[in-house]
């Protein structure tokens, strides 16, 4: 580890893809702390950015704007020579088909170990850490099989054996259990883990598997090439803490872009927010409140207070809507609006929304 803070630090990355006369505009404002040592989902639907955010990562594409800092190093500020550097020498990168790791004919050893021939590693050190690194992904008994004589799970426990050849800090995995069945799929994830918990090793995967997502630590849905809202594993004994859990999982996802289903109790969802304190608000909620281009912010005791701003959005059919709300919600409730907490737990500023039930002031506003 060469430096401190996170890991990963993207500050409104913005991507933007010229096509012809076109511009495609892939990540827009995509903010993104990642911990050292954490492992990670990225889920969203298709085209909103996640094998973007990953090439761009792994240093195979230029940001367009923005800040994209892995650690410690300024991805925009890299020159083309100094990327290539970067990107053998600080990341791994899986993909969803292994063979685009992999040279076919050669063996699983020679695999893994022609990274390290490439970059100058000592004999000794490459016998070394290959026997250790194919220990770890469970194919030093196969070493010496060619890639044809091994299981699709193989090749891919073979393929993050390669992206971990250089010993990066960060292993970035595209779709790493796309192409498998579930008990593959398995394997590959308990390999993932396995390097986690050994390694200290930094994991951020894109998917689209819900058991892979909910093996990790946390899950981030990008939507729209940006961040939308995210997942965090509750520790063990948090659950009965506060009354969080309810609203914590209120506005959930879904079965959202990716067919994703709740995961219940065990995560905590967060809406994210950027350095200069912009949020996303969940679409459904802002839809309920009629809330579209202005809506009035207060602090309260509880949190922040986010309703519809009076006489600004109280257009007839807004109005219908909040009262098909308040009845929904019971009279206690009307105008209260949306409340927002911030919580200084956890990682950065997060707040989490909640749709209030109870509360001392109900009687000021309705
Ligand atoms: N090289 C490129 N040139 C032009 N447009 C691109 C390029 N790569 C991606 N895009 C566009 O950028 C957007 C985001 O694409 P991206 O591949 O990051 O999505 P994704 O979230 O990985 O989707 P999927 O789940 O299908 O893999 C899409 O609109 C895509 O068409
Ligand atoms: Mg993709």
């Amino acid at each position: 580890m060469t430096t401190n803070g996170p890991m990963i630090l993207c500050d409104n990355l913005v991507k933007i893809y010229k096509v012809q006369d076109l511009e495609v505009v892939a990540l827009q404002g995509l903010d993104l702390i990642v911990d050292r040592s954490e492992f990670m989902a990225i889920i969203g639907a298709s085209g909103s950015g996640k094998s973007t955010l990953m090439n761009i990562l792994g240093g195979l594409d230029h940001p367009s704007a923005g800040k994209a800092i892995v650690d410690g190093q300024d991805l925009l500020k890299l020159s083309t020579v100094a990327l290539t550097r970067y990107r053998r020498e600080k990341v791994g990168f899986v993909w969803q088909q292994p063979a685009r790791n992999l040279i076919p004919y050669l063996s699983v050893r020679e695999n893994v170990e022609l990274p390290m021939i490439v970059s100058g590693m000592a004999t000794n050190e490459r016998q070394e850490w290959s026997r250790e690194l194919l220990e770890a992904v469970g194919l030093w008994e196969r070493r010496d099989h060619s890639l044809s004589q091994l299981s699709g799970g193989e090749q891919q426990r073979t393929a993050i054996g390669v992206g971990l050849a250089n010993k990066p800090v960060l292993l970035l995995a595209d779709e790493p259990t796309g192409e498998v069945d579930t008990s593959t799929a398995q394997t590959i994830m308990d390999t993932l883990r396995h390097l986690n918990e050994t390694y200290g090793l930094t994991i951020v995967m894109v998917t689209h598997d819900v058991r892979a997502s909910a093996q990790v630590d946390r899950v981030v849905t990008i939507r729209d090439g940006r961040t939308s809202s995210e997942r965090v594993r509750r520790l063990r004994g948090e659950e009965s803490n506060n009354g969080s859990s309810a609203e914590a999982n209120g506005h959930g996802e879904g079965p959202d872009d990716n067919g994703q289903e709740q995961e219940g109790d065990a995560y905590h969802e967060y809406v994210v927010l950027d350095y200069a304190g912009r949020l996303q608000l969940p679409r459904e909620f802002l839809e309920k409140l009629g809330i579209s281009d202005r809506a009035q912010v207060d602090l309260t005791e509880e949190g922040i207070l986010i309703r519809p701003a009076a006489g600004l959005n109280d257009t007839s059919a807004q109005a219908a809507r909040l009262s098909d709300m308040a009845e929904q919600w019971g009279p206690q409730n009307r105008s209260r609006g949306l409340r927002g907490r911030l919580d200084g737990a956890g990682r950065g500023l997060r707040s989490i929304f909640k749709r209030s039930d109870t509360d001392e002031k109900a009687g000021d506003e309705s």
